[in-house]
Parts: structure tokens; C-alpha cells; sequence
């Protein structure tokens, strides 16, 4: 089968964990899509930084990189909202399949994004844009999309969520446990974007945009972060019992009259220590979803950092170049072809 050219843009945090994805895992990755991945070029900002890839595929012309007949799919994980916004929806209209983890991104531009992915019939997907490699934004567009959601609550931020968990359990103060965070790859380049609450908005707009087939801004969304929140704040929490979680609650509200509104909220809030949420600790995330006849789900995992994102970007790249190669209909038989089965005895 041909190859399919993958541009990345972007090696940082999550770039470089999706660069090392697709080198290690080459052979499995060729079957489950059914033809090779081979990445045509990386855009860094830097080209004099040594990056440990090799030096011919770095450029630090993105725009030249996705226009490449070559390049069949593009990987944003550069974030921000330009250059991405004109590289992916340039991308689209060339015919090129997206996966993009830019939540700031699309808490304003999907539907602009959507648009242009659906004129030229290709892909745009974005998982890792919500909750780092927990699989919710599929469940929530696929798996429920005969449902009804009432609800999507619980935290999607790792960064706030390490520092509240490491100054409730350890006693660490905030600026040591931020810095922490950045050093470990969980905040955005722009932490204030963590610690004011931006981030988990962004994430409760794409949440509740998907979740109620509406379209929601960061703009729309209730917005605190955890920058006032104090030692003294969680010393008190833990005598009644409680700690203090920055939450992202997105409701489906019903008004006497019959109408029908969207709440979408982000604030530091006192739960109680038996509350499944109040055990989410260090950058994992967890969200709990209502629905009307699924009652309600709970999903669980790293919601931070590069392999975990990179994981869930992968996973979206696989889905894309599978369309691209079968048209829409993945090659399940090959995703079984390769292994042995193990005696029972030795599994
Ligand atoms: P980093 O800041 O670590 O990496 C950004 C990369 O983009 C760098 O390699 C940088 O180049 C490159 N870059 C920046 N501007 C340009 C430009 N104009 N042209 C070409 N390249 C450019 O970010 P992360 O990897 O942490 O995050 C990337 C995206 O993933 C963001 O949208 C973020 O919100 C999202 N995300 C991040 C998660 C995480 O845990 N880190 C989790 C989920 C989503 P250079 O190296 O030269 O500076
Ligand atoms: N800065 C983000 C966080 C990255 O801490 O959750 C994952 O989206």
C-alpha cells in the first residue's frame, strides 16, 4: 500500500512524545492502518536547538510543510491560536486530515474548522484537546450520540489539579508545585492559562459543544482559577472532611417555562474526601458524565503531559489515516493479523 505522509507540527511536550510514537511503533502502526506512517517534516520555531531527530526533517516553515503533495495528514502541537488557525484550516481545504490538541484553539474555531473539514471531506479530530489521554471527547460525539446528555462534570485540568493535590497532600506551596507542574510537561506554555481557569474553560466549551450539539465558546463559560486558593484554604477544607478540586460543570438546564439553556462553569470547589472526585490526584483528571438513558459514566486517567496526550493523539491519527486509506472503513481483520495467541496458562 502507499505511504501516508504525516506533517507534525510542533516538538514540544506532546511533539515529541508523537514523534518518538511513530518511529517505535512503526511496524504495529502500518498494520492497524494497513500502509506505512512516515513523517515528511517537523516545524519547530528553533531549528539551532539539537532535538534528537533527525536534522533534515525540521523546518521552520509550517506553511510550506503542509502544502507538500506529500503530506496526507497534519499533527498540530504547536498551540495558540495563530499560526494554528490558518495552518489547519489551510490544511482542510488542501484535503489534508487534521488531529489537533489545541483546546484554546477550538473553544473559539470549531465550528469554522468543522466547516472547512466537511467542504473538503476530510478529518479533523481532536481528543487530546480534552483531558490529556482519558477517551471522552468519541464517547461523548459516538458512543452517546443516540443519548441525551444532562451532564458533564469533574477536572480537566492536570496542571491545577497536581498543584492542589500536592499543596493538600504534602504541604507543598503553590509556586513550588507550579513549577513543578511546568517541569514535568503538564502546564501550557502560558501557565496563567492553567491557574486562572482559561484552560479548563476552553476544555468545558469543546465539552459541552459536543455534549449538547450546541455551539459554546470559552467566552460562554463561568470562569475562576486557583490562583487565590491558599494553604489556609485546604487546611480548613481538611478539618470538615473536604478538599478543594477546580471543577468544569457544562448542565443541560430546562427553565419553567420548557426552554432550554446550557450552563458551562469553572471554579475551585470544596468536596467532600468521600466524593470519587476528591481522590483524582497529581495531573489525572476524571469526568463524569450523565446521560438520560446511559445514567452516568466516569472516565479516568492522565489528563496531562506528553505520552499520555500523545497517546490519545495517536489514537486519533490511526482513525484518520485509516479513512484516508480505506475510505472510511478501518481494516479491522488487520488489526488482529499479527499475534500469536499465548496459551492460556502463560498469559
Ligand atoms: P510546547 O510549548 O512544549 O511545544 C510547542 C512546540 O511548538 C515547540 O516545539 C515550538 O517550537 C513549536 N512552535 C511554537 N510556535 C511555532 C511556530 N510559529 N511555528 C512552528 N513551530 C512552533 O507545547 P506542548 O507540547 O505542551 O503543547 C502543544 C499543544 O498541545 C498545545 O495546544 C497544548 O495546549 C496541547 N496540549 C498539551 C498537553 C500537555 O500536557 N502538555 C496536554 C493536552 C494538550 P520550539 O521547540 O522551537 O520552541
Ligand atoms: N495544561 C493542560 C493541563 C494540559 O494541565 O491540563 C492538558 O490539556
Amino acid at each position: 500500500p502507499r505511504e501516508l505522509g504525516v506533517a507534525v507540527l510542533g516538538l514540544g511536550n506532546v511533539g515529541t512524545e508523537v514523534v518518538r510514537i511513530i518511529t517505535e511503533n512503526a511496524i504495529d502502526l502500518r498494520e492497524r492502518i494497513g500502509a506505512p506512517l512516515v513523517i515528511r517534516g517537523i516545524a519547530v520555531r528553533d531549528l539551532g536547538r539539537d532535538r534528537g531527530v533527525a536534522r533534515e526533517l525540521l523546518t521552520d516553515d509550517p506553511a510550506s510543510l503542509i502544502r507538500r503533495d506529500d503530506v496526507d495528514i497534519v499533527i498540530e502541537v504547536v498551540g495558540g491560536i495563530e499560526p494554528p488557525r490558518e495552518l489547519i484550516r489551510t490544511a482542510l481545504e488542501l484535503g489534508k486530515s487534521v488531529v489537533t490538541a489545541n483546546k484554546a484553539l477550538l473553544a473559539e474555531y470549531t465550528g469554522e474548522l468543522a466547516a472547512a473539514a466537511a467542504a473538503a471531506n476530510v478529518d479533523l479530530y481532536f481528543e487530546a484537546a480534552v483531558a490529556g489521554a482519558i477517551p471522552v471527547v468519541r464517547p461523548l460525539m459516538q458512543s452517546l450520540a443516540g443519548d441525551q446528555v444532562e451532564r458533564v462534570a469533574g477536572i480537566v485540568n492536570g496542571t491545577t489539579n497536581y498543584i492542589l493535590s500536592a499543596m493538600a497532600e504534602t504541604g507543598a506551596d503553590y509556586e513550588t508545585a507550579l513549577a513543578e507542574a511546568g517541569r514535568l510537561g503538564y502546564a501550557e506554555a502560558d501557565p496563567t492559562a492553567d491557574v486562572e481557569g482559561y484552560d479548563a474553560a476552553a476544555k468545558a466549551a469543546i465539552l459541552a459543544s459536543i455534549a449538547f450539539h450546541s455551539r459554546v465558546t470559552a467566552a460562554d463559560v463561568y470562569r475562576e482559577g486557583i490562583s487565590s486558593v491558599t494553604a489556609a484554604d485546604l487546611a480548613s477544607a481538611a478539618k470538615f472532611d473536604c478538599t478543594v478540586k477546580l471543577l468544569s460543570i457544562c448542565e443541560r438546564i430546562t427553565e419553567a417555562d420548557g426552554t432550554e439553556r446550557i450552563s458551562a462553569r469553572v471554579y475551585p470547589a470544596l468536596i467532600p474526601l468521600a466524593h470519587p472526585l476528591a481522590t483524582v490526584s497529581g495531573a489525572y483528571n476524571a469526568v463524569v458524565v450523565e446521560a438520560h438513558d446511559a445514567g452516568r459514566l466516569m472516565f479516568y486517567g492522565q489528563g496531562a503531559g506528553g505520552a499520555p496526550t500523545a497517546s490519545a493523539v495517536m489514537g486519533d491519527v490511526v482513525m484518520a489515516a485509516r479513512n484516508k486509506v480505506h475510505s472510511g472503513r478501518g481494516p479491522l481483520e488487520s488489526t488482529y493479523a499479527s499475534l500469536a495467541i499465548a496459551p492460556i496458562a502463560q498469559v
